[in-house]
């Protein structure tokens, strides 16, 4: 066991989606950290995979807690809630890094119904978790990180539900930076560009091969560094923010994006070119 001390020793960092990709990697990376972490999603299988996973990295099985909860069901997030902290005692920082991707056509008569559920899933269930964690927050001077998108302020074509929600996101740590800091706490946001997981699979009309070779094929022609992100990009990013080493940093969106938004348009799942 190491004596050395390290960034997140005693720290409770809680967050969701962390069954796979984005949230998965930003586990893994706490756990490394020092934290004692709650993995939360809905997939019970890979739920068990991260733990694991992350038990062999955390210093103790007992710092690692997981919760099956559906952020679209308002008992489960009090339930997440709750047993955090039954469990640890506390909250220090809270990772709103579960979302869901889907094809949003003004002209399509389903369009209502996948629109509906992107604003609840990517907006909804972040505004009842901060309403339920902020009273803990308060009490360890904690941080909130949201994960955003480059497509919060870059429009994508069939997208405007996804582009919406995370203009959402934004919004609403721009506004609780403001409305948080005299009780010490922070608010951020890191916008990814395209990050290597399997959010892609969902909602398209390719095969989960074909869009992602599209998608990833289109980063390599028009990133500037040329490739897609690594999910470990992402977290390592969140840790920053989450950490005192971004003591003076709140209402801040933080892209993690390989340059792109600097191009003339991001990845496009239809360059099968
Ligand atoms: N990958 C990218 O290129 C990219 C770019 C910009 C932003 N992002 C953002 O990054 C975040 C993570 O995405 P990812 O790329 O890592 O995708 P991912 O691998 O598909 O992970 C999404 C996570 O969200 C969870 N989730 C979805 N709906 C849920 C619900 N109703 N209740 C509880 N958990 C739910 C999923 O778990 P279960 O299915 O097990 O519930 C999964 O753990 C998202 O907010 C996404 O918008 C991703």
């Amino acid at each position: 066991m190491s004596c050395q001390k390290k960034l997140f020793d005693g720290k409770v960092v809680l967050i969701t989606g962390s069954s796979s990709g984005i949230g998965r990697a930003t586990a893994l990376t706490f756990a490394g950290l020092g934290a004692k972490v709650v993995i939360t999603a809905r997939n019970d299988i890979k739920l068990d995979e991260v733990v694991q996973s992350a038990q062999l990295i955390s210093e103790s099985n007992d710092n690692i807690l997981k919760v099956k909860a559906d952020l679209n069901v308002r008992q489960d997030i009090e339930i997440l809630i709750n047993k955090t902290i039954s469990t640890f005692g506390k909250l220090d920082v809270l990772v709103n890094n579960a979302g869901i991707v889907g094809i949003t056509d003004i002209e399509d008569k389903d369009m209502e119904k996948t629109f509906n559920n992107i604003m609840n899933t990517n907006v909804g269930s972040i505004v009842r978790l901060c309403h339920l964690a902020v009273p803990h927050l308060k009490k360890t001077k904690g941080n909130i990180v949201s994960v955003s998108s480059v497509a919060s302020t870059k429009p994508h074509s069939l997208f405007f539900g996804y582009c919406m929600a995370k203009s959402c996101v934004d919004m609403l740590t721009k506004c609780l930076a403001i409305d948080l800091g005299n009780s010490g706490i922070r608010v951020n946001t890191v916008n990814p560009a395209v990050i290597r997981t399997n959010i892609f699979k969902a909602g398209f009309n390719f095969s989960e091969e074909e869009t992602q070779r599209n998608i990833y094929r289109d980063c390599e022609q028009t990133y500037p560094l040329q490739r897609p992100g690594e999910p470990e990009e992402v977290a390592e990013t969140i840790a920053f923010l989450a950490s005192d080493k971004a003591s003076f940093i709140s209402g801040t969106t933080l892209e993690v994006d390989g340059g792109s938004m600097w191009t003339s348009r991001g990845a496009n799942p239809n360059n099968n070119s």
